[in-house]
């Protein structure tokens, strides 16, 4: 019986995923590592310091810490540009009318992302009143693929984790929420997200009459 959905941001609710794309690519065109698409999968629901690290062992590239921070510090500047200019009209359709559904069905609502600024993105785009909790990057010490993002998220939904199924568009993600012992689907190709329980397309296309039953 599901008593709490967890819904990650980047990807599930709106598409930063690829401005966090454009930025790193961008980034990595510095030295002259070619950014695919196939390669972005690997960065997505990592931290920031994550990205960067797969990103310079892409292109064999070795740095000092102090000159990593200051390119994880660039791409985040890049991307901060980036999103300021997000409106609430870049929601994925359907997914407030879904978020307000769940609620008026007694389920307790969270979002669970890996990023720092995910409490910027949310307040862009009016959103915050939709949840009943919010747990971003700067509340958790491991990044997915480890499940604390999600349990922390489930702990203050006072939902027991077995009771909860998370909205994933990442195959870090993936593996995080089922490490925590919750159920998921994965948003985005079946290639991709193979370990989901159920896989859509896009997030609203997840239909309440199958909750049970996955
Ligand atoms: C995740 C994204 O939600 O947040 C990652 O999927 C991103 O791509 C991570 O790197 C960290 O985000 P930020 O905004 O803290 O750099
Ligand atoms: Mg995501």
């Amino acid at each position: 019986m599901i008593e709490g959905v967890i819904f990650d941001l980047d990807g599930v609710i709106v598409d930063t995923a690829h401005y966090h794309y454009i930025a790193w690519k961008r980034l990595a065109s510095e030295f002259g590592v070619t950014l695919t698409t196939q390669q972005n999968e690997l960065l997505k629901g990592v931290s920031r310091m994550r990205s960067l690290e797969i990103i310079l062992e892409l292109g064999k590239i070795h740095l000092p810490e102090a000159e990593k921070v200051a390119l994880a510090k660039k791409k985040n500047k890049w991307f901060v540009e980036y999103i300021e200019a997000i409106r609430p009209e870049e929601i994925f359709a359907g997914v407030p009318e879904m978020l307000a559904n769940y609620r008026s069905q007694n389920l307790k609502i969270a979002l669970a992302s890996s990023s720092k600024n995910a409490p910027r993105v949310i307040e862009l785009l009016g959103i915050a009143h939709l949840f009943d909790a919010l747990v971003d990057g700067t509340m958790i010490t491991h990044t997915k693929p480890d499940p604390e993002i999600f349990l922390l998220a489930a702990k203050l939904l006072n939902v027991s984790p077995d009771r909860c199924l998370v909205f994933e568009d990442a195959e870090a993600g993936v593996e995080a929420a089922l490490a925590a012992g919750m159920k998921c689907v994965g948003v985005g190709s079946a290639e991709q997200l193979g370990k989901a329980n159920y896989i859509v397309k896009q997030t609203a296309d997840f239909d309440l009459a199958i909750l049970n039953k996955i």
